[in-house]
C-alpha cells in the first residue's frame, strides 16, 4: 500500500496551486488593468500585477528553502474566478458599472488568494519553517492590502458613480427602452 501524504505533502501542493494560480493572476490583472476607465482603478490593477510578478518570485524562495523544485499545478479554483471575470468584462456595461464588476471580480481573486495564504503561513508556523512563514506573511499582507484598495475604490466614488449612470440612463430613456424596461418589469411582477 502507498504510503499516506503528510500535511508537509499538501503544504507542497498547495504552494504549487498558488504558483500556478499567481501565474493565472498575471494575465488576468492585466485584462482588469486594460478594461478598466478610472485612472486609480486601473492603477491598482497595474500596481497588483507588478506585486504579483514579486509574489511569484517570493514563492520560487519558497520552494527553495524546502528543497523543492518550483513547479505549478493547476489551480482550478482561480481559473473559475477568472472565467467569471472574462464573462462579465464581454457584458454591455456603461463605463463606471463595468468599472465596479471589475472590483467585484478582482476582490473575488483577492479573497481566495487570502484564504490559500493564510492556510500556508499557518502550516508553514505549524511545522517550523519560519523563514518561509515569514515570506508567505509578506504576500498574504499584499493581498489583504489590495482587496482594501479596491474596496476604497469603488465605496470612493465608482460604486455612487455607477448608481448616477443608472439614474441618467432612466431619465433620458427613449421610448424604446422605456418600453422595453416596461415589459422587464411586468415580467418581473409576472414572476413575483
Ligand atoms: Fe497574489
Ligand atoms: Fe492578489
Amino acid at each position: 500500500m502507498a504510503e499516506a501524504g503528510t500535511l508537509h505533502d499538501a503544504f507542497i501542493d498547495e504552494l504549487r496551486d498558488s504558483y500556478d494560480g499567481e501565474k493565472q493572476l498575471t494575465k488576468a490583472l492585466a485584462k482588469l488593468a486594460k478594461a478598466a476607465t478610472s485612472p486609480p482603478l486601473r492603477e491598482a490593477f497595474e500596481a497588483h500585477l507588478e506585486e504579483t510578478q514579486g509574489q511569484i518570485e517570493r514563492l520560487e524562495q519558497v520552494f527553495e528553502l524546502l528543497e523543492e523544485k518550483a513547479r505549478g499545478k493547476h489551480c482550478d479554483g482561480i481559473a473559475g474566478i477568472v472565467e467569471e471575470g472574462k464573462s462579465i468584462m464581454e457584458e454591455d456595461f456603461d463605463e463606471t458599472t463595468m468599472d465596479a464588476c471589475l472590483i467585484a471580480a478582482g476582490q473575488r481573486a483577492e479573497h481566495y488568494e487570502m484564504a490559500a495564504y493564510g492556510t500556508l503561513v499557518a502550516w508553514a508556523n505549524a511545522m517550523g519553517h519560519t523563514e518561509a512563514a515569514k515570506l508567505l506573511q509578506q504576500t498574504l499582507d499584499e493581498e489583504k492590502a489590495a482587496d482594501k484598495k479596491l474596496s476604497g475604490l469603488a465605496q470612493g466614488g465608482i460604486n455612487q458613480g455607477a448608481v448616477g449612470a443608472a439614474d441618467a440612463d432612466d431619465e433620458e430613456e427613449p421610448v424604446g427602452a422605456a418600453a422595453s424596461s416596461a415589459r422587464k418589469s411586468s415580467a418581473k411582477a409576472r414572476r413575483r
